[in-house]
């Protein structure tokens, strides 16, 4: 979901629907504003994009400068113009823009339900409209603002978490802010503030911003913010700048942000090892997590946990860790993690991966390890973001901001970050230098090598139009190259919405060889170092079935070309970085098989880039 706020000089309408349309990747399945009038507040909302919301709004960019908006991804209710925000309470007076959930909204439900109080939705959110609108007609006897004294008062009876941004019919100069669990942040501009739940929605206005921490509530007026707590205590806090510009979370010519992405890996992974790599001592640089480097080397096992892609990464760091660093390592599902009383002893060390930074499950893994005193380390790309900010140390991935919905450019910087640790506690471990020196040097030609993979687009979308329209695929690789397999099948089903299993090649003969039927897409990732001979083996199984082969190989491999239906040819590089270049072939795969289904490529059905509900 994605909550943008604007309280300034300007009309806020254009400038709420502009935010939104910037945070659409967060959530698409309905969107609303509500425009603060002086006296009243207005609200527009409806199913479906903000391009249709925009569609139904005055044309003329109405005058009121003062208005908050949201873009929905269902949880409580499903997605309908009722359920959509802002929420108003029962008063008509208090409008409510949240994300998040409300644990207790039940009870309170029913508390304000015998208060007299009628629901329209069925969401939280509307829990918190009326609370707030309880409050608010119950006598104070402080000196606070009443409104401010409201919302304080709902938040402390709210478990759960929240982004909030709440207006009130009767206070045209203020928007009251507030953060659990969920981020905001405060864009601070001249003469006019935002709130939005990611900097990209406000960037063009402001590159000033105060990000909330939680059980923090701002008070934002037009030439001024007051940081409170919940408990209405009064905090400082600094200004900080975002670290992108507009132009990166534009298209630029690109017919999609995924396409964009995909093609911005090179440059994106030189930005990614720049200055991490020291190719005169051969060893590597990793600045945000040198404090804890005598730590790391005598690390006893390590747990690399992440959701969706970011678990991938971690497959793929495990199988290098492992090999390179010859220290056991456990890789969780984030959500799996954080239930499993896992056992955490001295010496074991956590590495979180996220995109993002804010997904919920993560977050939770990551506060249950801490709590048992686990060291946790960040892989995570957006500057401060909240897993950013609650791991003991990390490393960025520096990729810029990722808007297309499937994972791209942040996959393969989350591998290279990866790739760069397991060599480093290799070379302090047992690695040889010669072979340090060899992945370095390698290493450090990658974004080169993405480059001259990414000329077979046009040849992948030909392989795209004569197989897209199979329902069924199948994703096979072995070793470093099984989590390869793994991601490239996902990165085919969140966009095409076409059916496909990642696995590692061998086990395609203890089950799912049964699906192979006659012209079956099966996408093989043969290359010369991963179990070459093996993996030639498990391809006859399914050509011997009817099934149609599109083959991953190395340049030069002559041998492979009797076995390939389609053949995408990859440089040859160490096996270890193979996963940074088998990638690019699958994503521009799916891409492709999308974009000739005609689907909408950056928002696929259902999906969400950032899931930050558990
Ligand atoms: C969502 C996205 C996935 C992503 C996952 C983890 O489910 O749709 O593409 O891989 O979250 O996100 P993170 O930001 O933690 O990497």
């Amino acid at each position: 979901c994605g909550i943008v706020g604007y309280i300034g000089g300007k009309p806020a309408q254009q400038i709420l629907i502009d935010g939104l349309k910037r945070l659409e990747y967060r959530g698409y399945d309905s969107a609303g504003i509500g425009l603060h009038g002086g006296t009243k507040i207005k609200i527009t909302k409806q199913k479906g994009r903000i391009a249709g919301l925009s569609d139904s709004l005055p044309q003329d960019n109405p005058l009121e400068t003062v208005g908050i908006g949201h873009t929905r991804w269902a949880t409580h209710g499903e997605p309908n113009t009722v359920n959509s925000h802002p929420h108003m309470d029962y008063s008509g007076k208090i409008s409510v823009v949240h994300n998040g959930i409300i644990e207790n909204y039940g009870a309170l439900k029913k508390f304000l339900i015998e208060k007299g109080c009628e629901f329209k939705s069925d969401t939280d959110t509307e829990v918190i409209a009326n609370l707030i609108g309880y409050f608010y007609e119950q006598e104070h006897d402080c000196e606070q603002d009443c409104f401010e004294w409201s919302v304080q008062k709902a938040l402390n009876q709210v478990y759960g978490t929240y982004g909030l941004a709440v207006m009130c019919s009767d206070y045209p100069d203020v928007i009251v802010a507030a953060k659990k669990g969920s981020p905001l942040l405060i864009g601070v501009g001249s003469g006019e503030n935002l709130i939005a739940s990611d900097a990209s929605a406000i960037v063009e206005h402001t590159k000033q911003v105060i990000y909330l921490e939680d059980d923090e509530m701002a008070i934002v007026e037009k030439d001024d913010v007051t940081i409170k707590t919940i408990h209405n205590k009064r905090i400082e806090r600094e200004l900080k700048e975002i670290d992108f510009s507009i132009e990166e979370i534009e298209l630029g010519g690109y017919e999609h942000y995924m396409l964009k992405e995909i093609f911005e890996q090179p440059d994106a992974l030189s930005t990614c090892l720049k200055g991490r790599l020291d190719l005169n001592n051969y060893k590597i640089i990793l600045g945000g997590i040198q404090n804890l480097s005598r730590h790391l080397t005598t690390a006893k096992r390590f747990i690399l946990t992440g959701c969706g892609t970011a678990w991938h990464a971690c497959l793929v760091g495990e199988y290098l860790i492992e090999r390179l660093a010859r220290t056991p390592v456990e890789v969780e599902y984030a959500s799996e993690l954080r239930y499993r009383n896992p056992i955490i002893e001295e010496g074991t060390v956590v590495i979180a991966v996220s995109q993002s930074g804010e997904t919920a499950d993560t977050l939770a893994a990551i506060e249950m390890c801490k709590e048992r005193g686990a060291t946790v380390l960040g892989v995570v790309n957006v500057v401060g973001s909240t897993i950013a900010r609650t791991t003991d140390a990390g490393v960025y991935l520096r990729v810029g901001p990722e808007i297309g919905v499937a994972s791209t450019k942040a996959f393969t910087a989350q591998v290279a970050v990866l790739t760069m640790m397991a060599i480093e506690l290799g070379r302090r471990r047992h690695l040889d230098n010669s072979r340090t020196e060899q992945l370095i040097k390698d290493l450090d030609r990658i974004p080169n090598i993405i480059n001259d993979v990414l000329k077979y687009s046009d040849m992948i979308k030909d392989i795209s139009k004569e197989c897209g329209d199979r329902e069924n695929w199948l994703f096979l690789g072995r070793g470093y190259n099984y989590p390869t397999a793994l991601e490239g099948a996902l990165k085919l089903k969140e966009i095409s919405y076409i059916h496909a299993e990642g696995l590692p090649a061998a086990e395609m003969k203890h089950g799912p060889i049964a699906l192979i039927n006659d012209g079956m897409p099966a996408v093989f990732i043969a290359t010369r170092c991963s179990n070459y001979d093996k993996i030639i083996s498990n391809i006859e199984e399914v050509r011997a079935r009817g099934g149609k082969t599109i083959i991953i190989a190395n340049e030069g491999d002559e041998e492979i070309e009797r076995y390939a239906d389609y053949l995408i040819r990859i440089p040859n590089v160490d096996d270890a970085l193979e996963p940074l270049v088998a990638a690019i072939p699958l994503q521009l795969l799916a891409y492709h098989c999308a974009v000739l289904r005609g689907l909408d490529v950056d928002k696929p059905r259902n999906l969400a880039k950032s899931v930050t509900v558990e």
